[in-house]
């Protein structure tokens, strides 16, 4: 007995489930963030505030009955709360009598340049976007000048940030613009003020595709230039507006990876402590030494201020895990940053909602758990300031 069996064209199909898919989500993000209602950041409790500035609770307290400074929000219960721009206000009265220049104001003085700073590996999950989204929203809260750049074309930075890839973007927006071969724009048109103080973005969507197909033809035509500087020479226009920019690269190593990688001063490389990611990562470190060769035949300086590894969604119970840390921290000593980011269902969950860690209220989750997540992060975050700092020969 045989059957009829109607083929379907595999195009169709799929340009079907990604409609269904793009307007569920759409759908979801409406019901969640009414349209044109924009991200904005929580506030902050005195205590935190005073855990940002470095100060004490006691101090702040005393500042606001003397009138100093912003005046915080009073809550029912009469306990202050500091947005983030009384923080950064604070920031500003603070340093006018700060012991060291800089206490309150960790940014660039005379003479430092501009920290780059690639996050990136390609394997897919190694908590490239998570990274670097907590990376970018602390420096800013800490009071240092940030642009957060999505150079992915699945702009999950973006999407976290309260941009819509496929529908704010439809008339270009992202980095291609100011990399594109012909007639770049501007880099200052595609940078966004983001609801930090501190933290701009320039969001990415699938048109940054755009220049991992451009570039080959560029080369072929020989008009490329020194396309693997592309990105740096779009940054050099906004260097006095930042002291750090931080990149969110895609999972590969194509054009944008490795203009991302010759732009940096310091680069990231995320690692998911487990067999198959290491093994992957081995390739990675292979192709990207081989591909900076290349790069340095034509001339470039490809060197860097800092290389550092980041242990990601690390689990301290894990045995194997722990093998694959001890055996990467014996061979890489301390190019593996000390602090590791654990995993966590607190900063999991905060992603469901496209929010950082450091967006979502405490009072969402179980204390220990939020506390534990949240000091992994500013452990692994400042231990990357420090860096910041000592490449300003400051410790
Ligand atoms: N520390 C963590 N604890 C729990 N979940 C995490 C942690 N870090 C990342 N994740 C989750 O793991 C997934 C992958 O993380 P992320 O998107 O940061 O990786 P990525 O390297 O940017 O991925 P891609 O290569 O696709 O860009 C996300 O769902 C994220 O919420
Ligand atoms: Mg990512």
């Amino acid at each position: 007995m045989d059957h009829t069996y109607t083929p379907e064209d595999l195009n169709a199909v799929i340009r079907q489930h990604s409609e269904w898919i793009a307007a569920q989500l759409h759908a979801q993000r409406e019901s969640l963030f009414p349209p044109n209602a924009s991200k904005t950041m929580r506030k902050f409790t005195s205590g935190e505030a005073a855990a940002l500035l470095g100060v004490n609770d006691s101090y702040l307290r005393k500042l606001h009955l003397d009138g100093k400074g912003p005046s915080p929000e009073l809550t029912a219960g009469n306990r202050r709360q500091y947005s983030a721009e009384d923080i950064q206000d604070l920031r500003h009265l603070l340093e006018k009598t700060a012991r060291k220049p800089g206490d309150y104001l960790p940014g660039r003085r005379d003479g430092d340049h501009m920290q780059i700073i690639g996050v990136m590996n390609f394997k897919g999950g190694s908590g490239k976007t998570t990274t670097s989204a907590h990376l970018a929203q602390r420096l800013a809260l800490k009071g240092y000048r940030v642009l957060a750049i999505d150079l992915d074309p699945q702009a999950s930075l973006t999407a976290l940030h309260g941009v819509q890839p496929e529908f704010d973007l439809k008339d270009g927006g992202t980095l291609y613009d100011a990399i594109r071969y012909d007639d770049p724009a501007p880099i200052a048109s595609v940078i966004r003020k983001t609801y930090i103080p501190n933290l701009d973005l320039i969001p990415g969507n699938l048109e940054l595709m755009e220049f991992e197909h451009d570039t080959p033809r560029a080369l072929a035509q020989g008009s490329a230039g020194l396309f693997f500087f592309r990105v740096k020479e779009a940054l050099a226009q906004v260097d006095s507006d930042y002291d750090v920019v931080v990149i969110d690269c895609p999972p590969q190593l194509g054009f944008l990876t490795m203009s991302a990688l010759s732009a940096a001063t310091g680069v990231l490389v995320t690692i998911h402590p487990e067999m198959l990611d290491v093994m992957s990562m081995s390739q990675f470190l292979r192709m990207t030494a081989d591909l900076m060769d290349v790069i340095a035949q034509s001339g470039a300086d490809m060197s860097h201020d800092w290389m550092r590894y980041l242990l990601t969604r690390y689990e301290p119970s894990d045995a194997p895990q722990n093998r694959i840390v001890a055996f990467l921290r014996t061979m890489y000593g301390d190019k593996v940053l000390n602090a590791p980011m654990l995993k966590s269902t607190a900063i999991s969950d905060a992603g469901l909602t496209k929010q950082t860690l450091y967006e979502v209220e405490r009072s969402a989750f179980t204390r220990s758990t939020y506390d534990r997540a949240v000091e992994s992060l500013n452990a692994v975050n400042d231990e990357i300031s420090q860096l910041i700092q000592e490449t300003w020969g400051r410790s």
